[in-house]
């Protein structure tokens, strides 16, 4: 069984009026337990759109969205136990961040919920940690931080719920290489020490090649293709004739294998295609 499974999903925004627009058409779609998924597509194929609905913020026009085989529809109004459950980093979040300080900001979902003082405290702190952000960060204003340190501190308000299923929405959007690399890996170690179920949405191939076990390719509201990350970049031709791009390590090694070059293997990262120059070289593997 998959943790969160959308079956037959068709989202209309505007229906019946002239700005009518069929965002997401009969998608299909399972994520299973601990995997990292990314989501891909162009400008307006549906992705944030897709991701709304995992934690229902968006309901879809029509089909059904299962947590743990149920439909979190079951009982609308039990719908805000499903955002504790399924946390969702949506894009530029730090334009979301209002409180007095950010501690405050981390800590209100768990304000909401009810819990105490003191467990809240607990929770900020570790949240805000696992996001590489200090202590005394947590007694500023949100707006004396920076736009990285304001993305982090967003983030690690949807954390600090502990979700089971974690789904980001472009988290490293608009960051320098360095920062990007930082986010996306707080991110990875949160699946790993939770065990938790994660979404990438990127615009970003290298991103795909990099943190996903699997890739979902969106085009025009639709699935376009979808597999392990292994299966999606191992038929290339696939995505650069839907317009989508490859990671630039995989333009070489298809550019080397253009010009004679035997080269086999994960194509689709730096290492891969390292290992794979070796052995056509006759070195033998891994250095
Ligand atoms: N609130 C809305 N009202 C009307 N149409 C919308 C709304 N939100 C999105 N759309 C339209 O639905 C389609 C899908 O948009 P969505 O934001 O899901 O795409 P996206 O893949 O996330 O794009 P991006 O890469 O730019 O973030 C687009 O055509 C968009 O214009
Ligand atoms: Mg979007």
């Amino acid at each position: 069984m998959y943790k969160l499974e959308l079956k037959d999903v068709t989202h209309v925004y505007g229906a019946r009026t002239p700005f009518e627009k069929t965002a997401l058409r009969s998608v299909n779609i399972g994520f299973e337990t601990g995997l990292v998924t990314g989501l891909i597509g162009h400008t307006g194929s549906g992705k944030s759109t897709l991701v709304q609905m995992m934690n229902g913020l968006i309901r879809p026009t029509k089909g059904t969205v299962l947590l743990d085989g149920k439909d979190i529809w079951e009982k609308p109004k039990e719908i805000r136990s499903v955002r504790f459950r399924v946390g969702l980093v949506m894009q530029y979040p730090e334009y979301q961040l209002f409180d007095e300080t950010v501690g405050k900001d981390i800590g209100f979902a768990l304000r909401n919920k009810g819990c105490s003082e003191e467990t809240i405290k607990e929770k900020v702190t570790e949240a805000a940690e696992r996001v590489g952000l200090s202590p005394a960060m947590l007694s500023k204003s949100p707006f004396d931080l920076s736009g990285g340190q304001r993305r982090r501190a967003a983030i690690a308000g949807v954390l600090v719920m502990d979700p089971e299923v974690l789904v980001l929405d472009e988290p490293a959007a608009g960051l320098d290489p360095r920062g990007r690399a930082e986010i996306l890996g707080y991110l990875y170690r949160y699946r790993e020490t939770k065990g938790a179920t994660v979404i990438l949405v990127s615009h970003s191939m290298e991103d795909m090649a990099q943190y996903c076990d699997r890739v979902a390719v969106m085009r025009d509201g639709e699935v376009y293709a979808d597999g392990t990350t292994d299966e999606i970049f191992s038929d290339p031709d696939r995505l650069l004739g839907a317009g989508m791009d490859v990671p630039e390590v995989m333009k070489v090694a298809l550019e080397l294998k253009k010009r004679g070059i035997a080269l086999e293997g994960r194509l689709y990262t730096v290492e891969g295609v390292r290992d794979a120059v070796l052995r056509s070289l006759g070195k033998g593997g891994a250095v």
